[in-house]
């Protein structure tokens, strides 16, 4: 049974959120000074940082590219979409087939404000203000009915987002996964990455102080092995399940990590 989420719609600047600290590393101007602090201090343990988030980002827009443009998808849903930045995901799909449709969700205020303001002239994309482990709002909230099409296939998009829930048996990765998967057809797409690191002591320092700074709203770092239980009778894509700046990567020159105490790692597992 899903519990009930509680959703803030107040920005409150001086509590960083995994949203604004990811836009900063991304260079982007939607954060403030706490956000900032807090993405200076996780340097100090993870001084990749920036370099892993830049990389995670080109990861979501080739895998977009790939399955819009190889494998013919229209649809997706995009959970914890995080704050806009360049080429979002309904603007590469849309640049190759522009009748694809978007529902992006998330459940940081500031997105939700940005993420309408640019998309106001979209008829084919929605923002929806949600928990993304409250599956039954989120599927049958009137944006998602009105543009998913759930006879059809549907890339549903967790990029780099699993490590923001922690474990909990009704509401962890795993049971969301399972609750998604049972309202899509086969040829459906599950794309998933989230931080992993296989030290022990980094999981716990950077769990520990992420929890501090956002007041709660963490989960876990976890290992890989975690991450592919998630993708159990899926159907891999190549290059499988890999460290995300690995996944067929383009001919854009991407910064390498030059230290690798956490990794974002994931893939694309497709519905059988
Ligand atoms: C690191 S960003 C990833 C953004 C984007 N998916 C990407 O890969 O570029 C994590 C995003 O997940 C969102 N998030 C965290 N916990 C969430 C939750 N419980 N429900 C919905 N969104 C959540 C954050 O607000 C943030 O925008």
């Amino acid at each position: 049974m899903q519990t009930e989420k509680r959703l803030s719609t107040e920005i409150d600047a001086n509590v960083p959120t995994a949203a604004r600290m990811y836009d900063h590393y991304l260079g982007g101007k939607d954060n403030y000074a706490a956000d900032r602090a807090a993405c200076e201090e996780l340097d100090k343990v993870v001084p990749s940082t920036r370099r892993l988030a830049v990389n995670n980002r080109r990861f979501l827009q080739r895998v977009v590219k790939t399955l819009t443009a190889e494998f013919g998808i229209r649809q997706f849903l995009d959970h914890g979409s995080g704050l806009p930045t360049q080429n979002n995901v309904h603007q590469i799909a849309q640049g190759i087939a522009p009748e694809s449709r978007v529902v992006y969700v998330d459940n940081d205020p500031m997105v939700l404000v940005h993420g309408r303001a640019l998309l106001e002239q979209n008829e084919r994309t929605a923002v929806i203000h949600a928990d993304m482990r409250d599956t039954d709002g989120i599927f049958s909230h009137p944006e998602t009915q009105r543009l998913i099409d759930f006879s059809q296939p549907v890339a549903v998009l967790f990029n780099s987002v699993f490590h923001c829930i922690p474990d909990s048996e009704s509401d962890g990765p795993p049971a969301v996964v399972r609750r998604v998967t049972e309202h899509l057809v086969p040829g459906s797409f599950l794309v998933m990455c989230q931080l992993v690191s296989e030290d022990e002591k980094v999981r716990e320092f950077v769990t520990g102080f992420m929890d501090q700074v956002t007041q709660g709203h963490w989960g876990r770092v976890r290992q890989e092995k975690d991450v592919a239980e998630w993708f159990a009778g899926m159907e891999i894509l190549e290059p499988g399940l890999v460290e995300v700046s690995t996944w067929r990567p383009d001919n854009e020159v991407a910064p390498r990590q030059l230290t690798q105490e956490w990794i974002e790692f994931g893939g694309v597992g497709r519905l059988l």
